[in-house]
């Protein structure tokens, strides 16, 4: 079983951010990634189309016998992770925004959260943003239209420019210095923030917090692959394959899925 893959699902190709995390700091893990791109964006769907399409994707990752899921999607995690966990026996992990690290560091007491409606709008997310909008200002903004840019290969565009404008500038007023990526697709507009935020605005995603959280679960349930074997990384998707196949930057072929 420790020699099974890695299985890795999004809405498209944002987790491909998380994969690389996993692929780095687990360089013996085998991988499946799935990106559900023909259904993306999952964030302005409903919490029960979310939790049909993060089942179906479990159910396909299951029959391809991975041994843990990783949920690389921040709306799928506030809004199914639960459901998951009670309908499959497998470990899974998911991904939320990392409010904490950014709450607990701001100096000018206020910290803005960029993610989908779907995970701003989740119980999940208000719990932990609950906790400590008491003493800093939260300020949260529905990032509409990004992820459906870089699903067509427009992350560097003057659309999302544009878009990214429009979004920074409540957080700019509020004079935050913390920004929290809340959607595996945003660490790809990294280049783009740097050049619009101020040098003292840090941005905080939580991609490497995901795979070393993948690390300690595969440990705890004895799954850890110690062989030295030649790994396989596998990728799959219902949608554009080489807008995913650039993101990988050529080193993988995508499998084109009929799901
Ligand atoms: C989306 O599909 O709308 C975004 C995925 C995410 O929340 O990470």
């Amino acid at each position: 079983m420790s020699t099974h893959p890695i299985g890795i699902f999004d809405s498209g190709i944002g987790g491909t951010s998380i994969f690389k995390e996993i692929e780095a700091l687990l360089p013996n893990e085998h991988t499946l990634y799935l990106a559900d791109s023909f259904n993306a964006p999952y964030g302005n769907k409903s919490k029960d189309e979310i939790i049909a399409l993060s089942i179906k994707n479990t159910e396909f990752l299951i029959s391809k016998k991975c041994k843990i899921i990783v949920v690389a999607c921040n709306t799928a995690t506030t809004n199914a992770i639960k459901e998951l966990r009670d309908r499959f026996d497998i470990p899974f992990v998911g991904i939320e925004p990392a409010i904490k690290p950014a709450a607990l560091s701001t100096q000018t007491k206020a910290i803005g959260i960029l993610a989908t409606k779907g995970t701003l709008s989740s119980e999940l997310f208000h719990k932990s943003a609950d906790l400590y909008s008491h003493s800093i200002r939260v300020i949260e903004q529905v990032g509409e239209g990004i992820v459906s840019l870089i699903e067509d290969g427009k992350t560097n565009s003057e659309d999302m420019r544009s878009l990214l404008r429009i979004y920074l500038k409540p957080m700019l007023d509020a004079n935050i210095d913390y920004l929290v990526l809340g959607c595996t697709h945003y660490p790809y507009l990294m280049p783009l923030l740097l050049e619009m935020l101020p040098k003292y605005v840090k941005i905080i995603d939580s991609g490497e917090a995901v795979a070393r959280q993948t690390r300690t679960v595969l440990e705890r349930h004895h799954l850890l692959n110690h062989q030295t074997t030649e790994v396989k990384n596998l990728f799959y998707s219902n949608g554009n394959t080489t807008v995913l196949e650039d993101i990988l930057g050529g080193h993988y072929t995508v499998e084109h899925l009929m799901f």
